[in-house]
């Protein structure tokens, strides 16, 4: 809380979204949440005029500041090697009590044999890159970042840290289809999830704001017959 001259300024949270200076009584308050993706500017247009405000976005055009990168790096430094497991994160999703049998991430690769062009598409596609983007980033030591980026976060056999998940990073076939160990065993066991149901889960307003499934689907589009795996004797 800082104290402006004639009246108490407020910037806090958490309230998940920004929210611009407005006054209430003699306090000007704001928020300035998300994550540190903004600021608020504090202004007077003259000498004599109230204190006013506004939401800056810290985009591109803003220069880093050196103290929180060193704070950024140290803090990365000990997501690292604390190397928090998925299930004690809270963004790994509830389980139902009653879990369906052989409920089981099987991996991408798994899909291979039978599905040979529709892992050929994903790989080219962002899905397919997706831990790749928090390498660059080095922000794949952060959960937050994790759970959307990687396969089956926190459930049975999907990613569940960065010492023993290397096989479940992206956004694999099982993000949308569901844990499918069973169906890669027997294929006439269905796929458990609703495809299309699961894309707000990361493509939500903050993340991803000009989502809209007709027009993403068609950068994805897959779904090709499944071939019979070939036959080893
Ligand atoms: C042994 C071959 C085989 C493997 C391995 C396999 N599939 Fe399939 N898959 C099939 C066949 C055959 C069909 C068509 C079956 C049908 O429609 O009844 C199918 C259908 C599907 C369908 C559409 C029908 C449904 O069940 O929803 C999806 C989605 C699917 N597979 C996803 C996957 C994923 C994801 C993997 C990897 C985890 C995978 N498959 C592994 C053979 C396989
Ligand atoms: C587990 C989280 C997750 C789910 C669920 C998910 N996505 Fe994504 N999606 C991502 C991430 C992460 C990226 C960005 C990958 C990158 O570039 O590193 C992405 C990128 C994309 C892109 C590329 C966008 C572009 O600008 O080129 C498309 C298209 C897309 N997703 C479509 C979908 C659709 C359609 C669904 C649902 C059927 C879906 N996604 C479900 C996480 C997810
Ligand atoms: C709630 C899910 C979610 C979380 C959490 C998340 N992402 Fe993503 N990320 C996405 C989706 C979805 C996209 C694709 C957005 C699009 O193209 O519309 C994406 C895209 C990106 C991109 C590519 C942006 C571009 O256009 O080039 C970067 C970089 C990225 N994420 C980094 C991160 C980092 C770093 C974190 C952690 C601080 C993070 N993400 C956390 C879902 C998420
Ligand atoms: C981002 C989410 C997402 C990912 C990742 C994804 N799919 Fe799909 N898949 C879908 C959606 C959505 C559909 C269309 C379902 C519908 O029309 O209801 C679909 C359709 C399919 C179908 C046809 C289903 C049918 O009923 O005919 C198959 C087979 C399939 N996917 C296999 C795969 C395989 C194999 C992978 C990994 C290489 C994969 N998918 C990755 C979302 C995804």
């Amino acid at each position: 809380m800082a104290r402006v001259p004639e009246a108490d300024l407020v910037v806090g949270g958490p309230t998940r979204q920004s929210i611009a200076p407005r006054r209430t009584g003699p306090t000007l308050w704001g928020s300035t949440t998300n994550k540190g993706k903004f600021l608020v500017h504090l202004e007077k247009r003259s000498k004599d005029a109230p204190w006013d405000g506004k939401i800056v976005e810290l985009g591109p055009d803003v220069a880093d500041n050196a103290t929180q990168l060193t704070n950024l790096t140290r803090f990365r430094e000990e997501l690292g090697k604390i190397d928090f497991p998925a299930d004690q994160t809270g963004f790994s999703p509830p389980l139902p009590a009653k879990l369906p049998a052989d409920f089981h991430v099987a991996g991408t690769t798994a899909c291979q044999v039978c599905h040979g062009e529709d892992c050929s598409s994903w790989s080219g596609s962002r899905h397919g890159h997706a831990w790749k983007t928090l390498l660059d980033k080095g922000s794949h030591v952060d959960p937050y970042c994790q759970h959307c980026h990687t396969t089956g976060y926190g459930l049975p056999g999907g990613f569940a840290s960065l010492r023993t998940g290397s096989e479940r990073v992206n956004v694999g076939c099982e993000t949308c289809h569901g844990p499918s160990h069973a169906h890669a065993r027997k294929p006439s066991i269905k796929t458990l999830y609703d495809a299309r149901d699961r894309c707000v889960q990361c493509h939500d307003h903050e993340n991803s704001p000009q989502f809209d499934y007709e027009s993403f689907w068609s950068l994805i589009a897959h779904g090709e017959p499944a071939q019979e795996p070939a036959k080893t004797n």
